[in-house]
């Protein structure tokens, strides 16, 4: 899995898209990789997992062009149900993700990005879809994870124009959640998810999934939902020793995911 760096510690999964040499542009090879290491995430049931790119220059430049260039009309659909497989897989993960936006982030490279949780950018992140200027439209996931992540009018300047965004800008418009020096983003996403990793595992997972299909529904179902993984939390050791801790003014032992 040498396009794909997979790597464990403390609880925290980092997946590197490892293919400096072209930006870590996205080929099916590359795609391929990327859905074992998330796999491997779940398998592991780490308590976060952190995607970034190999380099100092890209997070990911985008699908790879040339490998798109020469692609019939049936490749192109097949080429776009696989990046959007793996990337469902990178947002369907149980636990918290976070994109760690260290440099180019355009094209497929936004559209991983937009598939994480949440977007942590250097203040050298380069954002954009310039899709449209390859004479092709975004093809995995950007026209619907932009919108719901910007809005839909920003989403639709943005992709119509194909223009690039930069670190401040994709910090106003809510594209990014925050944005760090260089040497300091790879620091505090692990500060973050260390941070995650300390509270109480099911309760984080329930929270995602009740944001995740919470959103997809009406609110009065949304509701119903969140009301039916606030319950189960109470099932848990770890909601007994949380609330037993603070009751009797102590901190909690370490949550053991049970
Ligand atoms: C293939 C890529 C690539 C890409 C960079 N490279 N991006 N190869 N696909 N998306 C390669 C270059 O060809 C070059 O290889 C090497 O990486 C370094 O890139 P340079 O262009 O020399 O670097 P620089 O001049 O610094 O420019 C950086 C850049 C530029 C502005 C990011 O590389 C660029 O515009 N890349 C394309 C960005 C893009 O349009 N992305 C969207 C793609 S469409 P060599 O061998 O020459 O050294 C897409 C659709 C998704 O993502 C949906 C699909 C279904």
């Amino acid at each position: 899995m040498t396009n794909v760096l997979y790597e464990v510690a403390d609880q925290v999964a980092t997946i590197t898209i490892n293919r400096p040499e072209a930006l870590n542009a996205l080929n099916g090879d590359v795609l391929k990789d990327l859905g074992s290491a998330v796999a491997q995430a779940a398998a592991d049931r780490v308590r976060a997992v952190l995607v970034t790119g190999a380099g100092e220059k890209a997070f990911v430049a985008g699908a790879d062009i040339a490998a798109m260039a020469t692609m019939t009309p049936r490749e192109a659909q097949a080429f776009s149900e696989l990046g959007n497989t793996v990337f469902r897989q990178v947002e369907r993960l149980p636990m918290p993700t976070i994109a760690v936006v260290n440099g180019f982030a355009l094209g497929g490279g936004c559209e991983l990005a937009l598939s994480c949780d949440v977007r942590l950018a250097s203040v050298k992140a380069v954002f954009g879809q310039p899709e449209v200027g390859l004479g092709i439209t975004p093809g995995f996931g950007g026209t619907q994870r932009l919108a719901r992540t910007v809005g839909i009018g920003l989403a639709k300047e943005i992709i119509f124009s194909g223009r690039n965004i930069d670190a401040t800008r994709a910090l106003a418009i809510g594209l990014v959640n925050s944005v760090y020096e260089p040497a300091e983003l790879m620091p505090a996403a692990l500060k973050m998810a260390a941070g995650i990793a300390a509270k109480a595992p099911v309760a984080v997972r329930a929270a995602k999934a009740a944001i995740n299909l919470g959103i997809q529904t009406d609110i009065d179902s949304g509701i119903a939902l969140e009301a039916a993984y606030f319950a189960t939390c109470f099932a848990t050791e770890d909601q007994t020793e949380g609330m037993t801790a603070f009751v009797e003014k102590r901190k909690p032992a370490p949550f053991q995911d049970k």
